[in-house]
């Protein structure tokens, strides 16, 4: 027994102590954004020094966590000094932090065992949002469609639910359209979007009946199963999708499936040609197969969808497009329902968690071309958001005793944000 323990521990101890050695090295900065100039600046040195940014910064008072490899690391923190750039060390040790991560949702499991945790309880793999999504089509077939939207490039089954009482036959209802996980290691991201359908359609509550029988619902919990895939078995901070790229003289594989839409493709800083870039565009718009699905059926429900959502983590943002600074022409509308969504949140948020903010992605952040966001917005949805939810203190790697929390403060901000969406609808389906 006593030789057992000694080897599982071993064994386990090995086993966590590689896992992450890809970040050997890695330090995460904290670089103070207290003026316009600083966030220019920092978006500069992006590319020249492979910097990876694990949180975006604005002014006057958000400072931006950022990634650099062990080899860039003196060079960019002397630009930053030589520019005035004020920063501190987050993480030292990325690897380690990596490893108590792991360690939390170990334990989590660990003191859950007997006891069946829901997949919106922790970060449930992709085999496990397919059987939870089966599970609640075959439960509530009255009520959820589930449909599959095709294999991703590794081969993986990409299903989602459609969710209505109405057989989604009524078209004087909206049509609310969320997913999630188009990014790899934004893990909260899917727990949001199965809670979701949780509350619509087995927890249902009096107070939100009106959602259900007034609004139909798209649900698509994981975008970029590849990546997240990846990003449990390889590389946990892994961003993109994972396509061989047709250029031959790449190994580096994937897109950032947010800047891969065909909506003023590949034209802003922000957007990235060189193939092992994080915010590389793809070999071309719609170059993923995972964002061609998404562009499926933004097209296929197009006159009905009022609200799409494109769920990211993190950093309390609620934002629209577009891109290039210009706002849609309904900016005053758009930014009042991403006010009421980020407001109900607000109200009942952690203490450590920043007030959202909410308003043009490209003021508030950084110029992007090609996101979901955008070319929703740019085909004709009214109400088409980016959505960050909070990291707290932890970028990606929120501890699973915050998933609670996150989910359901979430729901309360789609709920918000659906039933003022709704009204414009009305407006929408009489002109
Ligand atoms: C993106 O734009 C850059 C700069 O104009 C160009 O070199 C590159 O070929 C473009 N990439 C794609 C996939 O269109
Ligand atoms: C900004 O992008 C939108 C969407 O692609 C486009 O309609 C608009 O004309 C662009 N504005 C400018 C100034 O290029």
């Amino acid at each position: 027994m006593t030789m057992l323990v000694v080897f599982l521990v071993g064994f386990l101890g090995l086993a966590s102590a590689g896992k992450h050695d890809i970040y050997a090295g890695y330090t995460v900065h904290g670089v103070v954004i207290d003026s316009l100039a600083a966030q220019h600046l920092l978006h500069q040195l992006e590319s020249d020094f492979d910097l990876d940014t694990l949180q975006d910064g604005a002014p006057p008072d958000r400072d931006a966590y950022i990634m650099v490899t062990p080899g860039n690391n003196e060079a960019f923190l002397k630009k930053l000094d030589e520019n005035g750039v004020k920063h501190y060390v987050v993480e030292s040790n990325v690897p380690r932090s990596l490893e108590e991560f792991d360690a939390d949702m170990m334990r989590f499991h660990r003191s859950r065992a007997g006891r069946e945790a829901q997949p919106f309880e922790y970060y449930p793999r992709h085999d496990e949002v397919n059987e939870y999504l089966e599970k609640i089509a075959a439960e509530y077939p009255d009520l959820v469609s589930l449909v599959t939207a095709g294999p991703s490039y590794d081969g993986r089954e990409i299903k989602y639910v459609k969710i209505s009482t109405t057989n989604f036959e009524d078209a004087s209802k909206p049509i609310y359209f969320m997913d999630a996980m188009i990014h790899a290691r934004e893990w909260v991201t899917t727990p949001v979007s199965l809670y979701s359908i949780h509350r619509l359609v087995v927890d249902r509550r009096e107070e939100d009946e009106d959602l259900l029988e007034g609004t139909d619902w798209i649900i698509y919990p994981v975008v970029n199963p590849d990546g997240y895939e990846f990003s449990h078995t390889d590389e946990r901070l892994w961003r993109r999708t994972r396509s061989t790229n047709p250029n031959p003289d790449t190994e580096c594989r994937g897109a950032d499936g947010n800047r891969n839409f065909d909506v003023a493709f590949n034209t802003t800083t922000g957007v990235s040609s060189n193939p092992c870039s994080q915010q590389y565009v793809g070999a071309g718009p719609f170059s993923e197969v995972e964002t061609r699905y998404i562009r499926d059926v933004l097209h296929e429900y197009l006159p009905r969808i009022q609200v799409y959502l494109n769920i990211h983590s993190h950093g309390n943002w609620v934002l629209f497009g577009f891109g290039n600074r210009t706002l849609p022409a309904n900016g005053v509308q758009l930014h009042h329902v991403g006010a009421v969504m980020g407001a109900a949140i607000d109200a009942v948020k952690l203490p450590q968690a920043p007030f959202y903010r909410v308003g043009n992605s490209a003021m508030l952040l950084y110029p992007t071309s090609g996101s979901a966001q955008d070319y929703a917005q740019h085909i004709g949805v009214p109400f088409s958001y980016t959505l960050e939810l909070p990291g707290y203190s932890y970028a990606f790697q929120v501890p699973v005793t915050y998933i609670g929390q996150i989910t359901s403060e979430t729901w309360v901000g789609i709920a918000a944000q659906a039933r003022l969406a709704k009204l414009h609808y009305n407006d929408r389906i009489r002109t």
